[in-house]
C-alpha cells in the first residue's frame, strides 16, 4: 500500500463525529460555531443531546434536519445573520427536547407552519431578535409540560392572530411577548390555553385589547 493511501485510510478512520470537518463535539454536545458552516451538516451524531449553531452562515435549516435524534434535549440557534428560513419538520418528533432557542437572526423571515410538531417534553421556546412577521405556528407542539414561550424583540411582529397559542401545551403556559412590534391582538388570541402569566410590556403601539381577547382561555393569573 502506498504511503499516501495509508495516510488517507488513517485519516478516514479517525474521522468520527468529533473530528468533524466544520463542526465539533464536546461530549454529546454538537457545536457548529464558524462562518464556514454554510449548510447544515448531514452527519450529526445520532446520540447528541445538545446542538448549538452559533455564528454560522447557514441560510436554511432544511426539512427534517434533526430527524431521528431521539436523545436531543436542547437546540440553540444563535447569532446566525444569514439564516432566512426554517423548513417543515425541523423541530419534530423529538421526545426529549425541552429547550429551543432561536435568537439574533435578523434575516429569519420564515418558519414553516409545520416546523414545530410533537414535542411532548418542551418547556422553553425562545424566539428573539428575528425578522419574523408572525409568531410561528405552535398548535402541533402538544407538550405535556408547562411551557414558557419567550418571544421578545421581534419588531416586525405586528399582530397576534386568534388561536395563536392553542396546542402549545396541555398544561399551563407563560407568554413573554415583550418588546415586539405588536399593535393588535385579535379576539380569541389565547383561546385554548391555560395562561399562567402574560407579559406584553414594551409594545409601544399596543393601546388596547379587544373585549374577547381572553375568550376560551383560563387566566391570565398575572398580566
Ligand atoms: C456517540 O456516538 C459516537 C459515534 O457516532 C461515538 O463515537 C461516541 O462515543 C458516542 N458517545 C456517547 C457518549 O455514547
Ligand atoms: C376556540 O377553541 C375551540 C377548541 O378549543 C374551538 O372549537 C373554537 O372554534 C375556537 N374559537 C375560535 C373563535 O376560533
Ligand atoms: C414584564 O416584563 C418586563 C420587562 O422584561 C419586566 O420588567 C416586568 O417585571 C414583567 N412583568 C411581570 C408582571 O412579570
Amino acid at each position: 500500500m502506498s504511503l499516501g493511501l495509508t495516510c488517507l485510510l488513517i485519516l478516514l478512520a479517525s474521522c468520527s463525529c468529533c473530528q468533524h470537518r466544520t463542526c465539533h463535539c464536546a461530549g454529546r454536545i454538537f457545536i457548529c460555531q464558524e462562518s464556514k458552516v454554510v449548510q447544515l451538516p448531514r452527519d450529526i451524531p445520532t446520540n447528541a443531546t445538545e446542538l448549538r449553531f452559533v455564528l454560522t452562515k447557514m441560510r436554511v435549516i432544511p426539512k427534517g434536519a434533526f430527524t431521528g435524534l431521539r436523545d436531543l434535549e436542547k437546540i440553540e440557534i444563535s447569532q446566525n445573520d444569514a439564516l432566512e428560513i426554517i423548513e417543515a419538520n425541523v423541530f419534530s418528533s423529538l421526545p426529549k427536547l425541552h429547550e429551543i432557542r432561536i435568537e439574533k437572526a435578523n434575516n429569519l423571515v420564515k418558519i414553516d407552519q409545520d416546523a414545530f410538531q410533537h414535542l411532548p417534553s418542551l418547556r422553553y421556546l425562545l424566539i428573539s431578535n428575528t425578522g419574523l412577521r408572525f409568531l410561528p405556528a405552535v398548535h402541533k407542539v402538544q407538550s405535556f409540560q408547562k411551557v414558557l414561550l419567550d418571544a421578545q424583540d421581534n419588531i416586525h411582529i405586528r399582530t397576534i392572530e386568534r388561536n395563536t397559542f392553542m396546542g402549545l401545551s396541555s398544561e399551563s403556559v407563560i407568554l413573554r411577548l415583550n418588546k415586539n412590534g405588536i399593535q393588535e391582538i385579535k379576539n380569541h388570541a389565547f383561546n385554548g390555553t391555560c395562561l399562567d402569566e402574560l407579559n406584553l410590556s414594551d409594545n409601544h403601539n399596543l393601546e388596547k385589547l379587544p373585549d374577547e381577547v381572553f375568550q376560551g382561555a383560563i387566566g391570565p393569573v398575572v398580566l
